[in-house]
């Protein structure tokens, strides 16, 4: 399945007016939520409905299945969070696997197309809208055995969000979440040549804030930061899948991933680390 680029990635800048970027941080919940809730129909429109992945698990733009890059595996029977949901795509085929699947979202607006989405595939999935970086007081502990996420983390400070998912996971379980690379977000914006340039600093981190009225707030980390972030919470690394996109693989239209790129650098990382068990020194 090809997603092709929905209006919020054609725009998606560094901002360079340092305090709209602290305004927007300074209310960065509430700014991602009402950003969400106003391109959420636009979104929908550009990814399409229920049926986006074509019966696959896919991860990221590129779209790369889950039976050839083997993060997940067999979910059948598993309880399965996964956060930042959006329409609930992706959690559409793992219910379809036989996975019990509930999906969080910050955006009423995105759970709103979600719940449209779970009717027409005629499966049973538990929407509920609410903030992915306070999990363990909506679901307790030890509630789930896999947390996953495509292209959503980015969105969330890890340094909230990862000792939640820790909580909520039960010992043994897995987290899998899919984010933008590092690398790749250091080079030219979608549709700015040349392709394969850097632009910004690995060690910068000032976060994406795009530039219309309803802003979104994007993390920019290094490699450093996500290790970092998943060893503060006890979680332990067990995998960084870096998926090459083959040649005319990866869609055109968002242009940030095309194949041209993310055949040369990574442009997807689905970061995969677990719960220890208690049986674990
Ligand atoms: C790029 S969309 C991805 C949605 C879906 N996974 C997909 O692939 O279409 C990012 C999603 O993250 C959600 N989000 C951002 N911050 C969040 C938070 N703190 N808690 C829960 N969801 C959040 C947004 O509302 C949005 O639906």
């Amino acid at each position: 399945m090809i997603r092709p680029m929905s209006p919020p990635e054609a725009v998606k800048a560094r901002s360079t007016q340092s305090d709209r970027v602290r305004s927007v941080r300074a209310d960065r919940i509430r700014s991602n939520k009402r950003g969400w809730d106003e391109r959420s129909a636009r979104y929908q429109a550009a990814v399409g409905g229920a049926e986006m992945y074509a019966g696959r698990i896919r991860w990221g733009p590129n779209g790369f299945d889950d039976a050839h890059v083997g993060v997940l595996g067999d979910v059948d029977g598993l309880d399965v969070l996964e956060i930042g949901c959006g329409a609930a795509q992706f959690g559409i085929e793992l219910a379809r696997r036989g996975a019990n699947v509930t999906g969080i979202d910050l955006s009423a607006e995105q759970i709103r197309h979600g719940r449209e989405n779970v009717r027409s595939a005629g499966v049973r999935i538990r929407l509920v809208t609410g903030n992915a970086e306070r999990l363990r007081r909506r679901f307790g502990d030890a509630s789930f055995d896999a947390v996953v996420s495509d292209f959503a983390a980015g969105f969330m400070d890890l340094d909230r969000l990862l000792p939640e998912v820790a909580a909520v996971l039960r010992p043994g379980g897995f987290v899998a979440l899919a984010w933008t690379s590092p690398v790749l977000d250091c080079m030219t914006g979608a549709g700015e040549p040349p392709l394969l340039a850097f632009k910004y600093s690995y060690f910068d981190r000032t976060p994406w804030v795009d530039a219309g009225r309803d802003a979104t707030f994007e993390f920019k980390r290094t490699y450093g930061d996500w290790v970092r972030a998943f060893a503060h919470a006890g979680l332990m690394l067990e995998d960084l899948v870096e998926p090459q996109a083959s040649k005319g693989a990866s869609h055109a239209e968002w242009r940030n991933f095309r194949w041209e790129r993310t055949s040369v650098v990574p442009g997807t990382c689905i970061w995969k680390a677990r719960k220890p068990s208690l049986a674990s020194p």
